[in-house]
């Protein structure tokens, strides 16, 4: 029997996949121990887990070097892979938000060279460009994005907000939303038709456990 690989995004979203597949029947104990390993194995089961950076998680599913990947729908989007998303895995819930310093809230639209800092280049065109009709300046960082209206790099972002206590504490506040996110289940498309069978029973398993769990 072939390895069931699963890509997931580094992180707290990684610690939460684990517990799922945990839950489902398929643990990995090797990643309980506190380490700077990136791939892990369970020999027993053929399953194999890796941690990447979560931007790459679909593109490692696109190449078909991970079977299964676990991430952000805000990366989903953003990456636009040929891969299929499965399932919302109701995990990670957050907003795409337009977001900058109070007195610009009413001004955004008006403006005819808005800039607008993200880590979402894609998602923040989309919106501006196609939704809003809106010719604006794009201007790519690759964290912190906050700092951006702040320190006058841009007159708003596009960014994710959680809790909101990033934009709380540095004064800024949400404009509008964009669209909500949480995890989703993404699958390599040769996987899908090669290991149908053991990829769909992983799905309806994680399935039945979220089901489950809002009883
Ligand atoms: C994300 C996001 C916001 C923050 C939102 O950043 O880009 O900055 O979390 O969370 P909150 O609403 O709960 O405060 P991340 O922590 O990934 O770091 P980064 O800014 O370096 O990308």
């Amino acid at each position: 029997m072939k390895y069931i690989t699963f890509a997931l995004a580094k992180g707290r979203l990684a610690e939460q996949t684990m517990d799922i597949l945990e839950k489902i029947g398929m643990p990995c104990e090797e990643m309980k121990e506190k380490s700077r390993k990136l791939i892990f194995v369970n020999e027993e089961l053929k399953l194999k887990i890796f941690l990447a950076k979560t931007s790459d998680v679909p593109t490692y599913v696109e190449h078909g070097a991970a079977d299964i990947g676990v991430v952000g729908k805000d990366t989903i989007i953003e990456e636009n892979r040929n891969i299929y998303e499965m399932l919302d895995l109701g995990i990670g819930k957050c907003s795409m938000c337009v977001a900058g310093l109070p007195d610009m809230k009413d001004k955004i639209h008006k403006s005819h060279s808005l800039k607008v800092a993200t880590k979402y280049p894609n998602i923040a065109r989309e919106y501006f460009y196609h939704k809003m009709r809106q010719t604006v300046e794009i201007i790519k960082l690759n964290g912190s994005v906050e700092l951006a209206p702040i320190v006058g790099l841009s007159d708003c972002i596009v960014d994710i907000v959680e809790s909101g206590a990033t934009l709380k504490e540095n004064g800024l506040v949400v404009f509008e939303e964009i669209c909500p996110l949480s995890a989703r289940i993404v699958v390599n498309r040769v996987s899908m038709k090669i290991d149908h069978k053991r990829i769909i029973d992983i799905i309806d398993k994680m399935r039945a456990l979220l089901k489950e769990d809002n009883l």
